[in-house]
């Protein structure tokens, strides 16, 4: 007789399928084999977006073609504009995004089926995204949008379409960091979500609005948010200490914290960490330093859990006057290319994702007639 399948709750272990895009090799996280502490360093995000869509960094002409293309596809279509302005101000912004990423997929520019064409509709989703995030920001502070402006890079830009002027250096540099940071993560849930839904033949807008309804939860990308709402609540590192003893005391779980991958550290909350000490020092805000250190020591040297890169990301959006609904769909304005690359990757290998579960409902039984039920 042949053995039961294993089972393992959350997919924890469980090999899903192959990728040539991102992996974690002994802790640290590659894009396409690259280190991300180099591609940090050494790549803004439109680099990264053409590394995880094409596989192979851009030589600078391929470069500056990449930002044309985000630049040319920024414009939202007039639906959208009017959506946006009658959504409920109220409404949820991740939810805003996944109604209007569905809504913008019926304007679709890109002609023909694919691998181009969609990798060409995966350029125009990341430039809509932004678009719509900054849109939605302007809107809910009674502004009118202001178009994407050519030359700038993709988060200048994204700061410039929200505030209507362009960013410092500083301020575009930690943005683009985090896009950088937030792009892939092999098969974490939304990835896995979107190559769920591309393995069932459906398309690119489709798998990316599964994506963006993954990413919301506070487990997933939700957490910088949930990671800054808890911040907030402190004025002192001493009460923020006292809190954190006491959530832990009752076993309460500490948002920004805690990977399935990695069991000793994000190397992206230490690189953005860096540069958060460093934008808190420029600003003056030592006291959130306090608050996030405060938290972060009996987590990391009692419970030998350690800071995801949502940790340091609400803060460094808070530092930067970014208000806390848009840290998520931030996250998603960057995932959108690695979602992308996946969604490639998955329609060329592809086989329908069916697993099997373990049925613990009632045996089998007849049907009563209506009237015979209780
Ligand atoms: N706070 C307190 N305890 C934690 C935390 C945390 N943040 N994370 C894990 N633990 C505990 C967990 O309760 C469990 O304890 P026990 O063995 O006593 O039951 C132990 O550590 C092992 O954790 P796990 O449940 O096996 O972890 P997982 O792989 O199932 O879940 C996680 C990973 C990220 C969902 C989880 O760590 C978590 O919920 N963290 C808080 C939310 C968060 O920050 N999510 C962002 C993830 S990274 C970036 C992203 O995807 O956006």
């Amino acid at each position: 007789m042949s053995e039961a399948p294993s089972y393992s709750p959350g997919l924890a272990g469980v090999i899903a399928g192959r990728t040539t895009i991102g992996c974690v090799d002994q802790g640290e996280l590659l894009y396409r084999g690259y280190p991300i502490q180099e591609l940090a360093q050494k790549t803004c995000f439109e680099e990264v977006a053409y590394l995880l869509l094409h596989g192979e960094l851009p030589n600078e002409l391929q470069l500056a073609v990449a930002r044309k293309t985000l630049y040319k596809f920024a414009t939202l279509p007039d639906a959208v504009l009017s959506a946006l302005r009658t959504l409920p101000k109220e409404a949820n912004m991740m939810d805003v995004l996944r109604s209007m990423v569905s809504l913008t997929g019926h304007f679709d520019p890109v002609r023909g089926d694919g691998e181009e064409a969609d990798r060409q509709r995966a350029y125009w989703l990341t430039a809509q995204i932004s678009s719509i995030i900054a849109a939605r920001f302007r809107l809910l502070k009674g502004l009118e949008p202001v178009p994407a402006k050519d030359g700038l890079g993709h988060a200048a830009n994204l700061l410039y379409m929200c505030h209507g002027a362009e960013p410092t250096e500083l301020e575009a540099g930690i943005v683009d960091l985090t896009l950088v940071l937030y792009a892939e993560h092999d098969f974490n849930a939304s990835t896995f979500a979107a190559r769920v839904i591309t393995s069932t033949r459906s398309d690119i807008v489709s798998a990316v609005v599964g994506g963006i309804g993954a990413l919301k939860g506070p487990l997933h990308g939700g957490a910088n948010e949930a990671a800054m709402d808890m911040l907030q609540r402190f004025t002192s590192g001493e009460e923020a200490a006292t809190w954190v003893r006491e959530a832990l005391s009752k076993k309460q779980l500490i948002m920004g914290f805690g990977h399935r991958v990695y069991r000793n550290g994000d190397h992206r909350a230490r690189i953005l960490e860096e540069k958060l000490r460093e934008l808190a020092k420029q600003l003056g805000a030592d006291v959130w330093m306090e608050i996030y250190d405060a938290i972060k020591k009996p987590m990391v040297e009692e419970k030998k859990i350690f800071p995801n890169v949502d940790y340091p990301c609400g803060l460094v959006y808070y530092l930067l006057n970014l208000p806390i609904d848009v840290y998520t769909p931030l996250f998603v304005a960057a995932r959108i290319t690695g979602w992308s690359a996946h969604i490639l990757e998955q329609k060329v290998d592809d086989r329908i994702f069916r697993p099997l579960s373990i049925y613990e409902g009632p045996k089998m039984r007849s049907v009563p007639a209506l009237k015979d039920r209780p």
